[in-house]
């Protein structure tokens, strides 16, 4: 098993790369464990869940709110967990976002694990200590940057994984390639999703790099002034058309990735839309769509990455070197329209 312990300012992350669900046992005293997960997950792999304290929690984005909060520590409470309770939260981004925040307000604060259990939360959610719930229709409105304890791996989640959400989660590998990795760009695009999801060794060595890289640039800068804020790209036009035209978000964003570098051509110089492109639709990703840009427009206006002169937003300089610059608001318009 290959532990990798990550420094950040405030705690000490444990990435067990090439982990074993069963280790946990070992790792943290068993009568203090909880295990959070959603219904999905627990249905898929309930076997591994024997024998061990489990809350399970209904499942989708829409359940990531206060209630749900609720519900789990009114569980907690139930099982007797005290302050030296260890939550362990098994599942996608929504399991780990709202285990988070629980374990750090529960008692004021108690030690947290995750083992993510989807593509996107191996190589993103999980990682960077930032955790929350939604209100309403405001995403991630409540939350901490707390980091957990550890963070386990193991692949064989993934066996039950759809598609969809394959797909869901290399938008955010193809995102970290475009900013920060051309080598991991061109093995993408030598590659393709079924490779991955037959070739465990390979799938193994990604994830590794991906986390590699969410992990530097949140060390790098952990309160987003600056780094991270790389990790945006494709996400600003990408949320805009996500909410509006109800698309999974790898989807939204990997159309948000090709506008975002049809634009860097214009402001960056930039020349490596076509492998762009072509790496998205190896990995089912969508590259165009049709859709209204003053609507977008405007949800993106009222975006919290929008500064005074402009929009915030993330280009490419060339394949694996991100940079963001400030945008007039008029000429981003002038430009999404002239790609649509
Ligand atoms: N904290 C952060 O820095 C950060 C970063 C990115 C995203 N997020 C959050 O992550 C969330 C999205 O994460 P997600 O895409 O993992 O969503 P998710 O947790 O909703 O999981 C997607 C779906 O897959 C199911 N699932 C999970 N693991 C499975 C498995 N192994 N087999 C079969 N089904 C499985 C889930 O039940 C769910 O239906 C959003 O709420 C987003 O805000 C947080
Ligand atoms: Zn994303």
């Amino acid at each position: 098993m290959k532990n990798w312990k990550v420094k950040f300012s405030s705690a000490t992350v444990t990435f067990v790369l090439d982990g074993k669900f069963a280790a946990i046992d070992k790792m943290v005293d068993k009568a203090n464990a909880f295990y959070i997960t959603d219904e999905n997950v627990y249905a898929l792999h309930e076997k591994k869940f024997k024998g061990k304290k489990t809350i399970v929690i209904p499942s989708g984005e829409e359940h990531k709110h206060q209630a749900t909060v609720d519900f789990i520590i009114e569980a907690l409470l139930n099982f007797g967990a005290t302050r030296q309770a260890v939550l362990i939260g098994v599942g996608g981004g929504v399991v780990t976002d709202m285990v988070g925040y629980v374990a750090g307000v529960y008692m004021r604060g108690v030690v947290v694990g995750f083992v993510p259990t989807t593509i996107l939360a191996m190589v993103d959610a999980s990682i960077g200590g930032k955790n929350g719930i939604d209100v309403g229709v405001y995403k991630n409105m409540i939350g901490l940057i707390r980091q957990p304890a550890f963070i386990l791996y193991d692949l064989s989640f993934l066996q039950s994984l759809p598609k969809h959400q394959w797909e869901n989660g290399f938008a955010e590998i193809i995102k970290h390639a475009a900013i920060k990795d051309a080598k991991m760009m061109k093995e993408l695009n030598e590659n393709d999703l079924a490779f991955y999801q037959k070739n465990t060794k390979a799938l193994t060595a990604l994830i590794e790099k991906n986390v590699q890289i969410k992990v530097k640039v949140v060390q790098k800068d952990e309160f987003e002034k600056g780094d991270r804020k790389l990790l945006n790209f494709g996400h600003t036009l990408g949320h805009a058309i996500e909410n509006e035209h109800a698309l999974l978000h790898g989807h939204a964003i990997s159309i948000g990735m090709v506008y975002a570098a049809k634009i860097s051509q214009v402001l960056q110089g930039f020349t490596g839309t076509g492998l762009l492109v072509e790496t998205l639709k190896k990995y089912g990703l969508p590259t165009a769509m049709h859709f209204n840009v003053e609507e977008a427009m405007s949800v993106m206006q009222k975006d919290k990455k929008k500064a005074s002169a402009g929009m915030q937003y993330v280009l490419l300089n060339k394949i694996g070197k991100g940079v963001y610059e400030t945008i007039p608001m008029k000429t981003l318009q002038k430009l999404i329209n002239l790609y649509s």
